[in-house]
């Protein structure tokens, strides 16, 4: 208990998924902890759930990909709680098709919402960090570190995440800031997001997707949880540009 106590953390896409487990976790352990999504409904449900739990949490609509949106964001989380000291960049779409059939549409689609607005987000978080310091994790994927014969703009989205990620790492080491940033790289998380691809591409995608795991189970959204709060909390003050794999050893072969 109390890893994180008082600090102020923004999840982005934390109605469900990965986003609603780390900021469950991060106010489990003391966070102030402000939500974001599209789907308020659910956005609005998750922080009820978060402060029942004994979380002090709320939830603020929030489109990743508008950076007028981002600075607004920023302005009142540090105007509301006095500060910032945690952003995970966590909101992101996964949307399968092979390279011949995907269109630049498409395309660009992924990119501004797993990548634009990774940079926008890493970029405002510094500018309000770096007089106190922070820590800024990344929610790349296993798929920023190894190719998917379908999932090419996904694959370019998040291996930008990794570099992104790296740069902006070595850069607050240059200027001075106390602001570490730092990917995390899950394999296969059984979420809705998981849920939706694999049922889009047919029965057989399933079998295939647990046999490419090589204890042939998918992880828990606390798997990833765990990793967050971790890079989050002061235990990782000499943790910084890396990359946290929890992938259940999917890219250890
Ligand atoms: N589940 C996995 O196996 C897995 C593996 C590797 C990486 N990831 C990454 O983890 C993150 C979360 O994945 P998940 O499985 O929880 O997905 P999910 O689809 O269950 O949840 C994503 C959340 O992000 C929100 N969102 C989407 N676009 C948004 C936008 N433009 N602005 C604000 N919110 C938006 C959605 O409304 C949703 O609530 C994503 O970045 C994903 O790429 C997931």
């Amino acid at each position: 208990m109390g890893r994180v106590q008082d600090k102020v953390a923004i999840v982005t896409g934390g109605a469900r998924g990965l986003g609603l487990a780390i900021a469950g976790r991060l106010g489990a352990e003391g966070a102030v902890v402000v939500i974001t999504d599209l789907n308020d409904e659910a956005g609005e449900a998750a922080a009820v759930q978060i402060n029942a739990a004994g979380g002090r949490c709320s939830y603020m609509h929030q489109d990743v990909i508008d950076e007028t949106a981002w600075v607004t964001l920023v302005d009142r989380v540090v105007a509301q709680h006095g500060g910032l000291h945690i952003l995970v960049n966590n909101a992101g779409i996964a949307i399968p098709e092979p390279l011949e059939t995907e269109t630049l549409e498409g395309w660009r689609k992924t990119q501004a919402v797993n990548l634009d607005a990774v940079f926008m987000g890493t970029k405002q978080a510094v500018l309000a960090m770096r007089d106190n310091g922070g820590s800024v994790i990344n929610i790349s994927s296993t798929a920023g570190q190894v190719g998917d014969p379908i999932m090419a703009a996904y694959n370019a989205s998040k291996g930008g995440v990794r570099l992104l990620t790296k740069s902006a790492a070595l850069y607050c080491l240059e200027q001075g800031y106390r602001v570490r940033v730092n990917s995390v790289h899950p394999g296969y998380i059984l979420t809705d997001m998981v849920r939706d691809g694999l049922n889009s591409q047919g029965p057989e995608a399933w079998g295939k997707a647990t046999e490419n795991i090589p204890g042939g189970e998918m992880g828990e959204p606390d798997d990833v949880a765990w990793g967050v709060l971790y890079l989050a909390s002061d235990e990782a003050k000499y943790v910084t540009g890396s990359e946290l794999v929890i992938d259940g050893g999917f890219t250890a072969r």
